[in-house]
């Protein structure tokens, strides 16, 4: 097994381009206090016209969400990016794997920028492309390379995409993960026993999808480790299974947890629950509903006035929801306050710096990604938006 070098550096400190995880922004930013940060953010918006497109995620904050032309989960997002080949430039107020695949999907003129570098995602940093090729090449040893059929997240790195592009394979999100695996283990007709697929990087999307959607059995899934020997699996559990998990989850959603759901169907009166598919499956097999950010807030908009909502997702999108729908009662399905802490990166301050420097003519906070993985995760992002239909859970 290879060593691979993953820098432990806290959010924002030190440089490490390569990683999801943070690094400095370096901007000289406006005080968080200025009281005319808004004023500043509208004026820059308007300065910049339609040369810039805003794309918001739902589980940004609220002070920058409100300047977004267009918010959505992420597959929604990669549409809408795709989707704007005049602007010359799309600020992307999400985390630095969505922008690399705004970059990905946009012309080659457009310029994709995130107001703060340090907005990675710690699951996307749970795959590195040398682990993944580690894993690859001991599926090839274990004699069933030719059945494996590569499926990423689309919460992985741009290298990551490229790895399943190169190898026959797609990317999937949370409102499409059930079409995707069924294309993938559809891509390998001749093989005995039928395809394999190895999902990266979250184990918990992986497994609820081919348990709860696609029908195949928690014995079906074996977990790849990547820091342990051959994955800590034997060559017959990888010749066994249909679904190979990479161990990698959210470490936001995979704090909910089922006892949470016990007391709070004790303590409130036909509380419906709704869940992320990035939850843990104990979590998700207790819940009522189970869908992308999208589905969620469809799910709520369309729920009676009185009915009674726990949500498992981020708090940002929660409490949004909590306001936007005052006649129905909606609790946030943890004990203790859960933010994406990477998500959060993304505030006023860094939205109007970026804004305003793009204003003043210079460009700061690109994410480029470079021509040879651009051109292997486009193959594998172009499967995933070439999918027949789209799951309900849209
Ligand atoms: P979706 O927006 O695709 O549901 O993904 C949730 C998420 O964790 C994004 O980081
Ligand atoms: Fe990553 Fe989870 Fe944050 Fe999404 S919510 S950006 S998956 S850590």
């Amino acid at each position: 097994m290879t060593t691979v070098d993953l820098p432990l550096l806290p959010l924002g400190r030190g440089t490490d381009l390569n990683s999801e995880r943070g690094v400095e922004c370096p901007g000289d930013l406006p005080s968080p206090s200025d009281p005319d940060l808004v004023a500043r953010a509208i004026a820059a918006k308007e300065a910049l016209g339609d040369r810039v497109f805003v794309l918001g995620h739902h589980y940004q904050r609220d002070e920058v969400i409100r300047f977004a032309d267009v918010t959505g989960d992420s597959f929604k997002l990669a549409r809408d990016a795709a989707a704007r080949p005049e602007a010359e430039f799309i600020v992307f107020c999400g985390v630095h794997f969505m922008a690399e695949s705004a970059d990905i999907l946009t012309g080659p003129d457009q310029k994709v920028i995130l107001p703060d570098l340090g907005a990675g995602c710690s699951m996307a940093d749970m795959a590195r492309l040398r682990q993944v090729e580690d894993a690859w090449e001991a599926l090839a040893a274990a004699g069933i390379g030719d059945a494996v059929v590569p499926v990423t997240y689309m919460n992985s790195s741009a290298d990551i995409k490229a790895f399943c592009g190169r190898n026959g394979g797609t990317v999937c999100t949370s409102s499409n993960a059930e079409v995707a695996l069924e294309w993938a283990f559809a891509q390998k007709p001749d093989v005995a026993g039928g395809a394999k697929v190895l999902f990266l990087p979250d184990q918990h999307l992986g497994r609820n999808t081919a348990v709860l959607q696609l029908g195949l059995s928690l014995d079906d899934c074996v977990v790849w480790d990547p820091h342990r020997p051959h994955g800590g699996l034997t060559v017959e559990q990888l010749r066994d299974a249909r679904m190979i998990l990479w161990k990698g989850h959210c470490s936001v959603h995979g704090r909910f947890a089922p006892e949470v759901v016990d007391e709070l169907r004790a303590t409130i009166p036909d509380v419906n629950i709704l869940v992320h598919p990035e939850c843990r499956h104990e979590v998700v097999l207790k819940a009522d509903l189970v869908g992308s950010t999208e589905f969620i807030i469809k799910t709520i908009e369309a729920a009676p006035a009185g009915s009674s909502w726990a949500i498992g997702t981020e708090l940002n999108l929660v409490q949004r929801l909590a306001h936007a729908h005052p006649d129905k009662n909606i609790v946030f399905l943890d004990k203790t306050v859960c933010y994406c802490s990477t998500m959060n990166r993304i505030d006023l301050p860094h939205f109007v710096w970026a804004m305003e420097s793009l204003a003043a003519g210079q460009v700061v906070n690109q994410i480029e990604v470079d021509p040879e993985t651009e051109k292997w995760a486009l193959v594998a992002l172009q499967r995933m938006l070439d999918l027949p239909g789209k799951s309900h859970k849209d």
